[in-house]
């Protein structure tokens, strides 16, 4: 028959719910266990005794002990177009998006430059074990083009959008209203629902969107309600500053998102750190998400964000490597990032509630959690092997782990992309080829 099954032993782990309120029973943990998967999608979990009779005669077992098998990381905040700027840190936003990220995104202008930049950010986040990430473009609809077709190549669930901005903005990145309806419209026409793929509106922040441009994501928001929503909210006290300037009719940020019909399930705000209380409980009640930056935030030096706080009035969380305010791809980094700032504060975040942010709690931020994000049976089969005993002190430090948070504490604290062994892409392991050409300055 065609259907094409595969056997995976080794140790398995996933997450039933948030264990911020489910504790250890939220999480499922198998230190010898078999992945099964068939065409594609998890088949069942599972310890060998408990498997065993149930498995296609003559199948073979992919012995994978030493491995831990975790669902494919989730990165719901990132820019592709920034890869080759990040790393290099340079003041406070406004000087940063002036001085690295808008050159970087006028370099898309030339010709090859959004596919080049698209295969080095999808070969660099797989690479790094991230297998669906919400994704900013540039202004340039081809750079939309460039990334959904690589994906599609490669069979990823990806969501992504190009950029709206009509002012702040250096002109030659700016775009009329007229202008961005017509390439808006066209993109979700190709490409939202194609395969695996959906469509962000992508308003940059409220400081570069006119009140017009942000009108017509309210207007599409209600013509095609299965859109998402990308843009950033709150991150530093200077950008929410320039919004009271420039939008002196709303009491507030969160007020002029929410007028502007923002506040609903499948709508992503990265970062979300300056708020008052009452604007985090509007965001708690709407059924947004939140992407956590944690990197990014203390590179620029944005501030320290308050997780619990939001978690307390049930907004829904994940994490962003936020390239390339963030210095890197590296979703478990980031992850290491969230519990230094945890502990900064006061409130520590557990390895197995960090993982969770990545994982399960990214695919419901994402409402995908039918998808991806755990080991359901049904859901496609994008996972990770990791190795735990990619460097020797990893393979001493794991074999002694006396809890699952400390084996998960060493994973996101000592581990680094040489952990990630196998990138799996619906039941299928994926090397992504190497740079599409060679690459100049960028
Ligand atoms: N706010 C508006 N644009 C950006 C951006 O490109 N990166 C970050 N980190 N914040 C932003
Ligand atoms: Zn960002």
């Amino acid at each position: 028959e065609a259907v094409s099954s595969r056997v995976i032993r080794g140790a398995i782990l996933d997450y039933r719910d948030d264990p911020a309120r489910g504790g250890e029973a939220a999480v499922r943990y198998l230190d010898d266990g078999l992945l099964w998967l068939r065409d594609g999608r998890i088949q069942g979990v599972g310890t060998p005794a408990a498997l065993q009779g149930q498995l296609p005669p003559e199948q073979t077992v992919e012995d994978r002990r030493g491995c831990l098998l975790i669902p494919g990381l989730i990165d719901t905040h990132t820019h592709y177009p920034q890869i080759g700027i990040a790393a290099y840190p340079a003041g406070s936003l406004f000087a940063w998006l002036q001085q690295r990220a808008f050159p970087a995104e006028q370099s898309l202008d030339q010709p090859g430059m959004s596919e080049v930049l698209a295969h080095r950010f999808i070969a660099e986040m797989l690479r790094n074990g991230t297998t669906t990430a919400m994704v900013f473009a540039g202004v340039q609809p081809e750079s939309a083009d460039a990334l959904f077709q690589y994906a599609q190549h490669l069979g990823l669930r990806l969501i992504a959008g190009k950029l709206l901005q009509d002012r702040l903005v250096p002109e030659s990145l700016r775009e009329s209203v007229e202008q961005a309806q017509l390439t808006t419209e066209r993109l979700i026409q190709r490409w939202h629902g194609r395969d695996r793929l959906a469509y962000a509106l992508t308003p940059r922040f409220a400081p570069a969107c006119s009140e017009a441009l942000l009108a017509c994501c309210r207007d599409w928001l209600q013509q095609y309600p299965s859109l998402y929503l990308q843009t950033h909210l709150a991150e530093t006290i200077e950008e929410c500053e320039r919004v009271r300037q420039l939008f002196p009719r709303y009491p507030s940020y969160v007020d002029l998102y929410a007028d502007h019909g923002f506040l609903r399930p499948r709508s992503m705000l990265a970062h979300a750190i300056h708020l008052t209380p009452d604007e985090q409980r509007t965001l708690g009640q709407s059924g947004v998400s939140v992407a956590h930056c944690p990197s990014s935030n203390l590179l620029l030096g944005s501030g320290l964000m308050p997780l619990r706080a939001l978690q307390r009035v049930g907004v829904l969380l994940s994490v962003g490597t936020d390239i390339g305010a963030g210095p890197s791809c590296s979703v478990l980094k980031t992850l290491a990032d969230a519990m230094r700032v945890q502990q900064l504060q006061g409130e520590p975040l557990s390895a197995v509630q960090a993982l969770y942010l990545a994982t399960l709690g990214g695919a419901r931020a994402l409402q995908l959690e039918d998808c991806i994000g755990c080991f359901a049976p049904g859901h496609e089969a994008d996972f990770l092997v990791l190795d735990l005993e990619a460097t020797p002190e990893l393979a001493e430090r794991t074999a002694r782990a006396g809890s699952l948070d400390e084996l998960l504490g060493l994973l996101i604290l000592l581990g680094d992309d040489r952990l990630v062994a196998e990138v799996n892409i619906q039941g299928q392991a994926i090397a992504p080829a190497g740079p599409l050409v060679p690459v100049g300055d960028v």
